[in-house]
């Protein structure tokens, strides 16, 4: 196979760290090329500096052995190179025609015609076989449609190197696949992919050969049929992986959460009960109604019908304040723009819920209990970053999913008998730290807290679950014990087939 790109000696810093240090890399013609490594180890920070987003500190990138400067995307697009980011890139008001040919539209001088502006989408939607309506909002669309604009977007002109950056991680399973078959069908044209992902199971369907970072640095580089997941995840995290005790008690608090034929536009007759001790697994497909019924149960939504009892007692639940009161936290999914201070450093979005805890009533903050709590937390979940007063917004984005999920951590001294609810906890983040994660949800349900998790990682939602209840279609379609159910059972039941 020809040689495509060919990076040397790539380095880049930033304050306080160095994000790529003497990088080489390699893609080849027609081949999909895996770029690995924890969050913060300088992926996507290659990914820019390959498709001319940001400027290398030193190194030089050859196109087929020719030297080749890429300043900005426009240069790198010249070349054949794009790219789809790894946070969305597309304008919310904006129809779905739109958003793919953002910057080349159509126009008779000053205007933009319309008709064939649409007509131009629709070609390349229908080359690519996507299914998507081209004059809807982009904010109307859920997470995984809104991702397969931004690829579309990408295939717009002719590539010969595209670089995926995490694509799968807000796709359903039926999306992924179909993204993949897309993907081969490119690689018989020649195309070079560039794949970055923490799945190790879709990294071992779809490569060719891999690359792997540590802080910066390549470890490990060459065909994946040199390699085992076993060897990758070990490379990946350069340590061993928490490994989660899966022989759980089977938990004996009283029931703190449940539900009575709970209803609201997305799900209707939700049945739900959540002691405190155990964990217990939401699964469904995308649409399902999962997200919808979290958001209810913490106020953000309004039920139409039903009750929520908490310890026995019948509640309103208005807000999600209102909840907090009653012991009743969500960690959200699209945390990064759901529950991320953007414009705040590390600290301050670490503590923001434990700020009561730590205030003495006149006013004033206890600062080194705030940031004790912090650093603990940083260290916990191995938040890569240079220091506790680094704005959020420069972390890579598992990262930022890490210091979301973090924020609920040190909300209470004593869990016992308040609830965790998790919308896809592990979104974004590495091996590792996904193991990090499962540790520490189930020691909360240890340490008495009631846990609800939903997740489309089905080995996630099997591996961490004391119990497990299937949504299909806003209706709970099956309940039972771990032990009752197999990846395939639970597939078919989340189907329906
Ligand atoms: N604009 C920036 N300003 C300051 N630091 C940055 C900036 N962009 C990235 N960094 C830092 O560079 C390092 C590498 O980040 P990068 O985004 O490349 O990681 P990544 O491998 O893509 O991680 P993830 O898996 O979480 O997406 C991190 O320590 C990050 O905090
Ligand atoms: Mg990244």
């Amino acid at each position: 196979m020809d040689t495509l790109l060919h990076l040397t000696g790539v380095s880049k810093r930033y304050p306080g760290v160095t994000a790529l240090d003497n990088v080489d890399f390699t893609l080849r013609s027609g081949e999909v090329h895996a770029l690995l490594g924890v969050n913060g180890a300088g992926k996507s920070t290659l990914v820019k500096i390959i498709c001319g987003a940001e400027p290398p500190d030193s190194g030089t990138m050859k196109f087929k052995n020719e030297t080749i400067q890429v300043n900005d995307t426009a240069d790198a697009m010249r070349h054949g190179i794009v790219v789809v980011y790894q946070e969305r890139t597309l304008i919310p008001h904006f129809t779905v025609a739109e958003n793919i040919l953002l910057g080349m539209e159509p126009t008779n001088g000053q205007l933009i015609r319309r008709r064939e502006l649409n007509q131009q989408a629709e070609q390349l939607l229908k080359r690519l076989g996507v299914d998507l309506d081209l004059n809807t909002e982009i904010l109307d669309l859920g997470a995984g449609q809104q991702q397969l604009v931004d690829i579309v977007r990408a295939l717009r002109t002719e590539p010969r190197v595209m670089v995926l950056d995490e694509p799968t991680a807000a796709l359903s399973q039926g999306e992924t696949k179909h993204l993949f078959e897309l993907l081969k069908q490119f690689k018989s044209q020649g195309i070079g992919i560039i794949f970055v992902s923490h799945r190790l199971d879709e990294v071992f369907e779809i490569s060719d050969s891999l690359t792997i970072l540590r802080d910066g640095r390549v470890v490990s580089s060459g065909p994946i049929s040199e390699y085992t997941p076993a060897r990758v995840t070990q490379e990946i995290v350069g340590r061993n992986v928490a490994k989660l005790e899966t022989d759980y008690k089977t938990a004996s608090g009283p029931v703190l959460l449940e539900t009575q034929e709970l209803a609201s536009e997305a799900f209707t007759g939700v049945n739900l009960k959540i002691a405190g001790g155990e964990v217990v697994g939401l699964a469904g497909v995308v649409g399902a109604g999962r997200t919808e019924l979290l958001e209810t149960l913490v106020g953000f939504r309004r039920a139409l019908g039903g009750k929520i009892m908490l310890e026995g007692k019948q509640v309103q639940i208005k807000s999600p304040a209102h909840a907090i009161r009653h012991g009743i936290v969500l960690v959200p999914d699209k945390r990064i723009e759901k529950g991320l201070l953007n414009r705040m450093n590390v600290l301050e979005n670490l503590t923001v819920s434990s700020l009561k805890r730590y205030s003495n009533g006149l006013g004033w903050l206890q600062q080194k209990k705030l940031s004790d709590v912090a650093v603990k937390t940083v260290d916990q979940l191995r938040i890569a970053s240079p220091s506790l007063t680094t704005p959020v917004q420069s972390l890579s984005g598992g990262n930022k999913q890490k210091v979301v999920f973090g924020k609920w951590l040190a909300w209470s001294e004593d869990v016992k008998d308040l609830i965790f609810m998790f919308d896809e906890p592990t979104e974004g983040v590495d091996v590792g730290a996904r193991a990090d994660m499962w540790v520490i949800i189930r020691n909360l349900a240890a340490q008495g807290a009631a846990v609800l998790v939903t997740s489309s990682d089905l080995d996630e939602l099997m591996e961490i679950s004391d119990r497990l209840y299937v949504m299909r279609r806003g209706r709970i379609v099956s309940e039972g014990a771990r032990q009752n159910y197999t990846h395939d059972s639970m597939l078919q039941l989340m189907m329906g087939v």
